[in-house]
């Protein structure tokens, strides 16, 4: 083991599961003793772990890597600084990067970061032999540290990766390959190793986390492969865990198993992310969605049937090839019927090497910019409505750190409301009842009226 201080600067842009994958990779350089700096400037090691899905996203890096230039230089008589590149850019675009980017020394694909010791040491013996896209997952699971560094009450674990749906604007199944799910007994003894250190909160990641499809626990191989219902069950039970979430799922695969596990267990969040992209039923099918509007919304009302108070949340895309004002109407359509309580909407972008790139009919920039600033006016509308909704009721509150000013907590509800409340701080980490009294587009607060007895 190096004895040598290291410090490490990591960049993360993308989705949780880049997060997550963040947090593993810092796992994995901590016992060759890699310490975590704020700052790129300086660092021995700096990573980008970055995102392909639009076009904005993926041109970070190259701006990115023009600002570490400098750093890298600085850094040349004293040590030298390893700059890579990881995620779904570097899976996408890995040789491209090395080609175009003398500063960057390695490309580690996403399926790769138990990899990265082996990494360092290729590049700093030659730069051209430090690129792995692999796509072996199950290799990396197996073979990242079991121990993981925690900071906080709430915890990402991802339970599967990859998609084989094939959304025709989307790079997500050649970035992170065919799905494939973790085992249970694996993601327990994750789990439970976390709890032990405090956290209360799980959030199941997955591309498709809803079809989850894992082995088993050791001595119910007879069941055949888990779903995700069965799955949030299993992890309602481990101690210390007090709520569990999950993104993002795709209606496709709401089973009734999972369903019924919302009804049932009152540790999974009333919270349902749930994507339809598009209101349209021509705009579906052109995506390759495999559903239709009416599907979902008969989807959403299952939902609300099993528990009535749940909040969805969404994401759109304006201006998919095709799209005339007719469908962009479906969508505004769509969102009016299902009231959203909060949702993310992008313009579409035309990703290289999907279908949707090469379909006729693209739209203008500024018809999508349009109908995006509409359909984001009606969301926010929907957001401060469901947020004001809550006025008056007594909700639990995770608190999960001190908030802005001093006194203050801050938490979030079960629909995954931001909550500020006044309060010691020998909350934190325990989930306290607050009554709201406010609320503004982004946030909650109220009024601290109890708290959960102390855990043993
Ligand atoms: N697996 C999830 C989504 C993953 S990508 C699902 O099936 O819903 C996250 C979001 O980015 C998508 O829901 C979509 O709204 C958006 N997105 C993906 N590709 C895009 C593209 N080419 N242009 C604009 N938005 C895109
Ligand atoms: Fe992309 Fe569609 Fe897969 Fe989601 S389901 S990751 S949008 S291809
Ligand atoms: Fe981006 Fe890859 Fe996530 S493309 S959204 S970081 S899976």
């Amino acid at each position: 083991m190096s004895s040598t201080r290291k410090r490490l600067y990591i960049k993360t842009y993308g989705c949780q599961m880049n997060v997550y994958d963040s947090e593993r990779m810092k796992d994995v350089l901590t016992p060759l003793g890699y310490e975590t700096s704020e700052e790129a400037e300086g660092s021995d090691l700096v990573i980008i772990n970055t995102c392909h899905i639009r076009e904005k996203a993926a041109e970070k890096l190259y701006s990115d890597l023009g600002r570490l230039r400098p750093f890298k230089d600085a850094k040349a008589d004293h040590g030298g600084m390893t700059i890579a590149v990881a995620g779904c850019v570097a899976q996408a675009e890995g040789a491209e990067i090395m080609r175009r980017a003398p500063t960057v020394d390695l490309v580690v694909g996403p399926q790769s970061y138990h990899k990265l010791p082996e990494l360092i040491a290729r590049a700093h013996r030659a730069r051209g032999e430090a690129l792995d896209t692999e796509f072996e997952v199950e290799d990396k699971f197996d073979q990242l540290p079991t121990e993981r560094h925690v900071e906080g009450y709430s915890a990402f674990v991802t339970v599967q990766e990859g998609c084989d749906k094939f959304c025709t604007f989307c790079v997500v199944p050649y970035t992170r390959g065919a799905e494939w799910s973790r085992p249970v007994d694996q993601l327990v003894d994750e789990i439970r190793r976390l709890a032990a250190k405090g956290v209360r909160e799980i959030t199941l990641l997955g591309q498709n986390v809803n079809a989850y499809h894992g082995a088993p626990p050791a001595g119910r191989e007879a069941d055949g492969p888990w779903g995700l219902g069965q799955l949030l069950r299993h992890i309602a039970l481990i101690g210390g865990i007090e709520r569990v979430r999950y993104l993002t799922s795709h209606p496709r695969d709401m089973d009734e198993a999972l369903i019924a596990a919302h009804r049932d267990e009152f540790k999974i969040m009333p919270y349902l992310h749930l994507p339809i992209q598009s209101g349209s039923d021509k705009i579906l099918k052109a995506m390759n969605r495999q559903h239709t509007y009416a599907e979902y919304a008969e989807l959403i009302a299952r939902m609300r049937e099993v528990r009535p108070d749940i909040a969805i949340s969404g994401d759109f895309i304006v201006g998919f090839p095709g799209e005339t004002d007719a469908d962009f109407e479906d969508t505004m359509r769509c969102v009016r019927e299902i009231g959203y309580a909060s949702a993310f909407s992008f313009k579409y972008s035309r990703r290289p090497g999907t279908p949707g790139a090469a379909m006729p009919n693209q739209i203008d920039e500024d018809v999508k910019t349009t109908r995006l600033h509409a359909l984001q006016a009606l969301l926010d509308e929907q957001q401060t409505d469901f947020n004001r909704s809550q006025i008056g009721r007594t909700l639990p509150v995770l608190f999960e750190k001190a908030g802005r000013l001093p006194g203050q907590l801050h938490g979030r509800s079960p629909y995954l409301q931001s909550v500020h409340v006044d309060g010691p701080a020998e909350l934190i980490g325990r989930i306290g009842q607050v009554e709201i009294e406010a609320a503004s587009r982004n946030s909650l607060s109220g009024r601290l009226v109890g708290a959960e007895r102390d855990v043993a």
